[in-house]
């Protein structure tokens, strides 16, 4: 399958997906949200893949924000069908059955700091920066930036984020929990490959009831929804071979071999 503003590779099960825009600073316009909507598809069925890596492409910008060229001229329904049109998206990257984990190697503003969020974790370059500018346009953000980044760094310091649109620089989006590694930016792509491939090794259906389990407590947050779903999960697990494999491979003293089943 091939995109118009990505660059899609598969290797080692890894399906690296690069937002290839770097004259715009990798910018999300209507084109962007289509082939990610298509990628997520094909992550979803193609069994060759096990995880993907969003990126951007060149060395100064994840991703810069939505594309504000198509701002220009929008009704108040326009605008709400894009913010929609975007939150869909994003909902479909953070409820992937697969992993999907964001390499941020640069500027991750606006819409990028809120694709970065989506995704299930994030690793970054000593050069990113993080932020929600969309104040300094008269704006907000739209593509879930005021839920997540709340639920990622904490109240007080997304409401100073998103009323100053101050950057935050790579140690201090660490130091706050936004991303889970810093690395420099030769070996971002190779470190989160690593890291995916120790996730590769475990069982695909037990990786998938986590991200289902994190997620419902998550956006529930209501002290109970989450337990609840990982009663359900916890049972679901022991209708699969793999946690027969799993089980009986540590009783037997060898390693596991997943299936998927
Ligand atoms: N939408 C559309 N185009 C964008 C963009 C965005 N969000 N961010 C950058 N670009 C474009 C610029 O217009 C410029 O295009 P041009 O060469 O045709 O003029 C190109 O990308 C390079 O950006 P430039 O601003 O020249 O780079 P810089 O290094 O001087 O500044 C930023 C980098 C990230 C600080 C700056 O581009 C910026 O503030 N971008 C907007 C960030 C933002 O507000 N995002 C939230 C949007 S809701």
């Amino acid at each position: 399958m091939s995109y118009d503003t990505l660059l899609v590779s598969i290797e080692d099960h890894i399906c690296v997906v690069c937002i290839n825009r770097p004259d715009k600073l990798n910018a999300l316009n209507r084109n962007v949200f289509n082939d990610l909507d298509k990628v997520l598809d094909e992550i979803a069925t193609n069994d060759d893949i096990k995880s993907a890596i969003i990126t951007g492409s060149g060395a100064k910008a994840f991703v810069a924000g939505a594309d504000i060229t198509e701002f220009a001229g929008f009704s108040k329904e326009e605008a709400m069908a894009l913010a929609q049109r975007g939150q869909d998206v994003f909902f479909k990257i953070e409820n992937s059955k697969k992993p999907i984990v964001a390499a941020v190697n640069g500027f991750a503003l606006g819409g990028g700091c809120e694709l970065a969020m989506a995704c299930h974790f994030r690793l970054c370059s000593e050069q990113a920066k993080f932020g929600q500018p969309e104040v300094n346009l008269g704006l907000i953000p739209g593509y879930g930036g005021t839920q997540r980044l709340t639920q990622l760094v904490g109240k007080g310091k997304s409401m100073e984020m998103q009323m100053t649109g101050n950057l935050i620089d790579a140690p201090e989006a660490h130091r706050l929990g936004l991303v889970n590694y810093v690395t420099n930016a030769e070996s971002l792509l190779q470190k989160t490959k690593d890291i995916l491939q120790i996730v590769h090794s475990k069982a695909p259906v037990a990786v998938a009831k986590v991200i289902a389990c994190i997620n419902t407590a998550v956006v529930n947050n209501d002290g109970r929804s989450g337990y609840l779903k990982e009663v359900e999960a916890f049972g679901d697990c022991f209708a699969t071979e793999d946690m027969k494999e799993g089980t009986t491979a540590f009783l037997e003293k060898r390693k596991a071999v997943f299936t998927g089943k």
